[in-house]
């Protein structure tokens, strides 16, 4: 079969590799007809996750029909169309139970890396690393779906597969991050960065009853969004002199009841600080770029919350903790319990509540994804999501 294969940092390729065979009884093969490139995948990219090898396949958001099942199976047949979470979950284990399935004590067989680097192991994940297990990714003709009765949704006829593709992660991801901030009537967000995860923060918010969402980024074509599709108040950074201040202005003062980090370790800075963040993760010094972290733990209003759906993978510089003490606020963050949320979000979808679909702003072949990892990565030709079909 075809797979995007990673090489190095900036090199990946489509490659003719093995078709993927079941290894267990609870495994099945899905034939992807829909995979997607998210903002994870260019840590993975530009080389700030550690343990990946040459020649894995990448790809953690996809769907697809059932083509082969595993002896233990019968929550699945032939013929299904899934999605398929990007958390891989044994749907037993502690955390499965209770529900933070991204944190499953099974799923991941390079546990001692993990433990190593965080003191507890996460879950697997698809196409992210021997940290998170070295499982194939799903930018790939095939792909083996593990504890497949666990965490693939079967998706009803009436949904397409651009509008249910999101299932697998960005939409969950927003969701969570949005829920995260525990939002009560009248609550003012602010949401930094507009990409996939940022817009369906944005949209999350107000479907959890926000009053208002301000939303911060650079890039106008996202901006645009934020405001056309998520009704967001926008926010260019590069354009103001203090962002927090800003953000105050527009907050009467007491600053938004909670913030989003939906940007991330490959944060883009400006001024000195944004210079020497990135002079740090070049050299290895930082592992992660905290410059919008910082600045939105600065600008949340007292008791309020940050949440963090954005991923760290290593160490910060200059963290200001005294802030977060002093104003009381509320840390959440971590991988998305895609299972948790994508029945329920499905139902928000059939119901016409939202049309995940819309954020797509490019479709191509799975042979053109080392071509569209570059544009997306370097936000060209107005690249906010990118879905391809093998
Ligand atoms: N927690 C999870 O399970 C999970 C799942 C999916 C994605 N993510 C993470 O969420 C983050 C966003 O993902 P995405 O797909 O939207 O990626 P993306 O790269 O498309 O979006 C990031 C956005 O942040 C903006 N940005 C950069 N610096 C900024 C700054 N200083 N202030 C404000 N905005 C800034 C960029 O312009 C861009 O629009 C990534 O870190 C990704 O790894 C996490
Ligand atoms: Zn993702
Ligand atoms: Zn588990």
């Amino acid at each position: 079969m075809k797979a995007l294969r990673w090489h190095s940092p900036h090199h990946v390729t489509v490659d003719n590799v093995p078709d993927p065979t079941l290894q267990e009884s609870r495994d099945v093969i899905v034939k992807v007809s829909l995979t997607a490139i998210c903002g994870s995948d260019l840590h993975l990219y530009d080389g700030y996750i550690p343990a990946m090898k040459s020649g894995d396949i990448l790809g953690h958001e996809f769907m697809g029909e059932v083509v082969e099942v595993g002896n233990a199976i019968t929550t699945l047949k032939k013929g299904d169309r899934v999605t398929v979470p990007f958390d891989i979950a044994c749907g037993t284990c502690h955390y499965c139970t209770h529900e933070l399935f991204s944190l499953c004590d099974n799923s991941n067989p390079d546990k001692k890396v993990a433990e190593e680097l965080y003191g507890y192991s996460g879950g697997g994940l698809f196409g992210y690393s021997h940290i998170y297990g070295g499982y194939a990714g799903g930018q790939a003709e095939f792909v083996r779906v593990p504890y497949a009765d666990v965490s693939p949704l079967i998706i009803p006829a009436g949904i397409s597969d651009e509008q249910a593709l999101f299932l697998t992660d960005v939409f969950p991801t927003g969701y969570m991050a949005a829920e995260n901030c525990n939002i009560q009537p009248d609550d003012v967000v602010a949401v930094f960065g507009c990409g996939p995860v940022g817009q369906f923060a944005i949209q999350s918010a107000y479907l959890l009853g926000a009053s208002r969402v301000i939303a911060i980024d650079r890039v106008p074509e996202r901006l645009a969004m934020a405001r056309e599709l998520g009704h967001a108040e926008t926010i260019d950074y590069t354009e103001q002199k203090d962002i927090v201040q800003a953000i105050k202005d527009a907050t009467n003062g007491r600053g938004p009841n909670a913030v989003i980090d939906a940007v991330g370790m490959e944060a883009h800075g400006t001024g000195v600080m944004g210079a020497l963040d990135k002079a740090r993760q070049v050299a290895h010094i930082e592992s992660d770029r905290p410059t919008a972290l910082r600045l939105l733990i600065q600008a949340c209003g007292k008791g309020g919350t940050v949440s963090i759906p954005g991923v760290y993978g290593g160490f910060i510089d200059e963290m200001p903790m005294g802030a977060a003490f002093a104003k009381g606020l509320t840390f959440k963050m971590g991988q998305t319990h895609v299972q948790r949320y994508q029945k329920k979000l499905l139902q928000y979808i059939q119901d016409g509540k939202i049309d995940p679909s819309q954020i797509i702003t490019h479709r191509v072949a799975l042979a053109d994804g080392p071509d569209m990892y570059k544009i997306f990565k370097e936000k060209k030709d107005n690249c906010i999501k990118v879905v391809m079909k093998p």
